[in-house]
């Protein structure tokens, strides 16, 4: 693990234009930074998604189309906290599914959180988490038969450029049956004034959010970051419907990286691109699933059309 991060900040930061895979925001501090975020008024995302879930829970198990009688999988990539999800999971109780619920997250922290509170909650719902990166398990998806229905929500596909989104879906539906759903989350294109809030909110959570990958390569890899020398600077192209996160260096220096063995110059002005949180329409969508397996069959969406969750089966 410590070596991939390495590697990956190495490859990273030896670009002409630098940047760092978002996957790593995802430690102890930045698990419970990102349940911060969730609750600021700002943070309109979460709301809306919610929103989906108490209200239309009932509606959205519909369209999973599957049978009461049958055991299925239910699998969640990136599940976080899980908040959004436990109204499917009772909803699902109380109609009387039979089922387990795979929660997949790089964050053991977040899983065994997850996992803990569930008990707590929800004693009655099988919880059977799998710690590790999700683009590593689409594989062994194929290697159980029974029937899946994969949540992947909060529009974590928006960090992903379009093609690789456009990849990962592909595999993903590759190692799917035509019976199985995937409950895909898209946060929906909409004006600056709305999205960059969100990403650089009054109190600084998210901003500490962003500094909190310095710190993590200061711990874990031994690099010598001072936050003080960089900015939190998001940017939000409404044209192209793309937020992107920055770290702006405020001055020239440079930083040493232990593990990497590695010293990396910064200079005055110069970005670290930390996040792309890509928004969607349908027609956006639709060009990223084109070369996939995968067709819209249902779309839901919050009264305010901020965000959607999708429902998407192979064709
Ligand atoms: C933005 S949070 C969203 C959580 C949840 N899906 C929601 O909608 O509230 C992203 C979650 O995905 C996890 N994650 C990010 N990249 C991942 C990856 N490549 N593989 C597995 N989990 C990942 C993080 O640890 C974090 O818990």
């Amino acid at each position: 693990m410590i070596e991939q991060f390495a590697k990956d900040v190495d490859d990273g930061l030896s670009q002409a234009e630098k940047k760092l895979p978002s996957k790593y925001f995802y430690n102890k501090k930045g698990d419970a930074l990102f349940v911060e975020i969730m609750q600021l008024p700002e943070y309109y995302l979460s709301r809306a998604e919610m929103e989906i879930f108490s209200e239309q829970a009932a509606d959205i198990i519909q369209a999973f189309k599957q049978d009461k009688g049958t055991y299925f999988e239910l699998i969640e990539l990136g599940a976080g906290d899980g908040t959004k999800t436990r109204k499917l999971l009772k909803q699902l109780q109380i109609e009387g599914y039979h089922y387990d619920y795979i929660p997949v997250d790089i964050s053991k922290n977040a899983l065994d959180q997850l996992e803990a509170a569930l008990h707590k909650d929800l004693p009655q719902v099988s919880v059977k988490p799998k710690h590790g990166d999700y683009f590593e398990i689409l594989e062994s998806l194929k290697n159980s038969h029974h029937p899946k229905v994969i949540l992947f929500l909060g529009s974590n596909i928006g960090n992903m450029p379009d093609e690789i989104a456009s990849n990962f879906l592909y595999q993903l539906g590759s190692n799917l049956s035509s019976h199985d759903k995937l409950l895909l989350g898209a946060d929906l294109i909409k004006s600056a004034d709305v999205i960059m809030p969100a990403y650089n909110d009054k109190k600084g959570v998210t901003k500490a959010f962003n500094f909190n990958l310095l710190q993590r390569m200061n711990e874990e890899l031994e690099a010598t970051f001072d936050i003080d020398n960089f900015d939190h600077a998001p940017e939000y192209d409404e044209k192209q419907g793309i937020a992107k996160s920055f770290l702006k260096s405020k001055r020239n220096h440079e930083v040493a990286v232990n593990a990497t063995g590695k010293i990396y110059q910064f200079k005055q002005g110069e970005k670290i691109h930390t996040e792309t949180s890509r928004k969607y329409n349908d027609k956006i969508l639709s060009d990223i699933l084109q070369k996939t397996d995968l067709t819209i069959e249902h779309k839901f969406v919050d009264k305010k059309h901020y965000f959607a969750d999708y429902i998407l089966q192979r064709h």
